[in-house]
Formats: structure tokens, sequence, C-alpha cells
């Protein structure tokens, strides 16, 4: 049993005896429970306030090879049940992540998960080379295929499956990691994307990254992010990313990662009855920065209120009385 000397910061007891029946594979690639933080919503200085020991998984911000220093101010606000960010992936290169920021996260002795970016296909194959000298410290990549592709305008990289299988399979050609690769939401068939990736190498995909959105200040005339558009998250995601974990999962064999507005034990179980087999959590660590270690620790106890012991029984299980990939009542 993992027992921390912030235990009375939690709303949950640390879990009497040793926590079974949470652990989770992705593939060939088991962790001790499926909860992770979602990319960009972590920061090991996070490591001061909670166990993260107790966690699936860590996963970095999204790395870009190059240094970036990401979009003008304002780069977050709110709307109704969520949060709108245009941070805009600031990056410290490879180089500034492998000295500065990796080490910060192999210290916490779970699994380290990397996320990377590009703006054009062959930008993920040069970050993920130049991360080879450094792949012992790294238990697996995340593919982030939210960036804007250059070439095309800019739509996301992520929308078109050709592209993502191109940057997957080169990916996969440069490294032996296991592979995640995130998707968009901003697509009309997460399921022909989430093939793709499978095609190409993938081991599981995260469903899903945060959706465009804007926020209009009436006074000013103006958008409030200086970006003019963001990514919506928080609990208003969370039904549009459960509708998009159960396409995915219905269309690929690999296993899909939840990621949408979860901020509760409650809400990671809807989205393993909906087909995922681990969770990431992002925006609910803003409000309550704990939040991950207490669904870890609240998980057990919901499972045996559930009649499950092992968490395997739940993924996928949603008994549903009308067809798979029907879009609406
Ligand atoms: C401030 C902020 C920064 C983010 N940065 C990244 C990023 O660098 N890479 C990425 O793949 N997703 C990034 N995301 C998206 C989250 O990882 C997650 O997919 C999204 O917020 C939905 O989950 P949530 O509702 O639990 O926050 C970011 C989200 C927020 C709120």
């Amino acid at each position: 049993m993992i027992r921390d000397n912030r235990d009375h910061l939690f709303e949950t007891a640390p879990t009497q005896g040793e926590i079974s029946g949470l652990e989770v594979r992705l593939g060939d690639w088991a962790l001790a429970n499926p909860v992770m933080p979602a990319s960009g919503c972590f920061g090991p200085e996070l490591g001061a306030l909670m166990p993260i020991a107790e966690l699936g998984a860590v996963v970095t911000k999204t790395l870009f090879a190059g240094i970036r220093s990401g979009n003008p101010a304002h780069r977050l606000t709110e709307s109704a049940h969520g949060m709108l960010n245009s941070v805009g992936i600031p990056s410290p290169g490879t180089e500034g992540f492998i000295r500065a920021v990796l080490p910060a996260y192999r210290g916490f002795g779970v699994p380290v998960v990397a996320s990377l970016g590009g703006l054009t296909v062959e930008e993920y194959w040069q970050v993920t080379e130049e991360l080879a000298v450094a792949e012992p410290l790294i238990d697996a990549y995340e593919i982030n295929v939210s960036c804007p592709n250059l070439e095309h305008g800019g739509l996301a990289i992520g929308t078109d499956a050709a592209t993502v299988e191109r940057v997957v399979a080169g990916v996969a050609e440069r490294t032996r990691l296991p592979l995640l690769v995130k998707l968009t939401p901003s697509v009309t068939s997460i399921g022909d994307i989430a093939r793709a990736a499978e095609a190409a190498g993938a081991h599981a995909v995260t469903v899903c990254n945060s959706f465009p959105g804007m926020v209009v200040d009436p006074a000013t005339r103006t958008t409030v992010l200086g970006n003019g558009v963001g990514g919506l998250s928080g609990p208003a995601v969370k039904p549009l990313a459960l509708r998009l974990v159960w396409q995915a999962a219905s269309a690929v064999t690999i296993p899909v990662i939840g990621c949408g507005g979860i901020a509760t034990a409650r809400d990671v179980v809807e989205f393993l009855l909906a087909g995922a087999t681990a969770v990431q959590v992002g925006t609910a660590t803003f409000t309550r920065p704990y939040v991950m270690v207490e669904i870890v620790r609240a998980l057990p106890a919901l499972c045996a209120e559930l009649g499950v012991t092992d968490l395997a029984e739940l993924i996928g299980g949603l008994r549903s009385t009308s067809p798979r990939g029907r879009t609406h009542a």
C-alpha cells in the first residue's frame, strides 16, 4: 500500500491493503491502473502536491522538435461547464526536453509517455529521431495528430486518414516504443481515422483532444482568446468524447484511451463501458489538482459497488438496445 504524508489533503482515504483488479493492458504494455494525465494539463511540479506514484502513467506536454513560444494571451478562458485554451503548444525543443523536462517526469517511478507534435508529417519523424538517444527514459509515445498541418492550410493533421497513416508509419519505423495516437474530434468518422492509425502500427488510440470553439466579448467585440479560436475541454465535452470513444472502440481491435471531461471514478467507468481501456484526465486537475489520485483511490469501492472484481469486466461492457454507430436517438 502506498502511504503519503499528504494523505490528509485528499477527499478519499488511502486504500487499505493492496489495490488489485485495476491493472490494464495496452497491448503488451501493462499499467498498474488506467488513470493518467492528459497531455498539457500536467507538469512535474504537481509532484509536490500529490503522490504521482499512484497513477498508471504520466504524459508530457506535446513536444515539437524546435523551440516554440506558443500563442498570444489570453490563452485560457471559461465557458459554461468548460474551459477553452489556445496555449499553442510552446515547446522547449528536443534538446531542452531531454535536458530539463524528461528527468523530472522519470523521477516519479511510473511509466512516462512522451507526446509528439509536428506541423508537417516530416516534423513528427524528426522529433522521433531526435528523441532516440532518450528512449531508455521513455515508455511510450503519444502522437498528437491534432496539430495544424502547415502544408494543408492549417487543418489538423488528424483530419485526414492518409496523412495520419503516413505520420504513424514513419514514427513506427523510427522507434520500437509503444505508440498511442491521440485523435482530433474534428472529423466526420473517428472510426476511419482510428483504423488508419491502427493500420500504420499504433498500439492504442487516445480519444480525444479538445473541441475547437470560441468565446466572444460583446463589450470589446473581440474574441477573448488571443488566438481567436481555442480548444473546449472539461465537463461540457464528456458526452461528445464518450460517443467518439464508443465509435472508435467499435472500429479497431487496439485499445482506446478515453479522454474528455473525466473528473470522477464514475466517469472512468462510463468511458470503460463505452470501450476505453484506460483514461486521461485534463481540465479537472485545474480545479482539483488531486483529482487523479482521488479517482484511483475511489475505483476499487466503485467496482465493488458495481459487482466487478476486475476493470476488464467493464471494458466495452455497454448494454445497448440501439445499433452500434447510431449517431442520435
Ligand atoms: C491548457 C491545456 C493544454 C493542452 N495541451 C495539450 C497538448 O500539449 N497536447 C495534447 O495532445 N493535448 C493537449 N490538451 C488537450 C488535453 O490533453 C485533452 O485532450 C482535452 O483537454 C480533453 O480532456 P479534458 O476535458 O479532461 O481536459 C490541452 C488541454 C488544455 C486544457
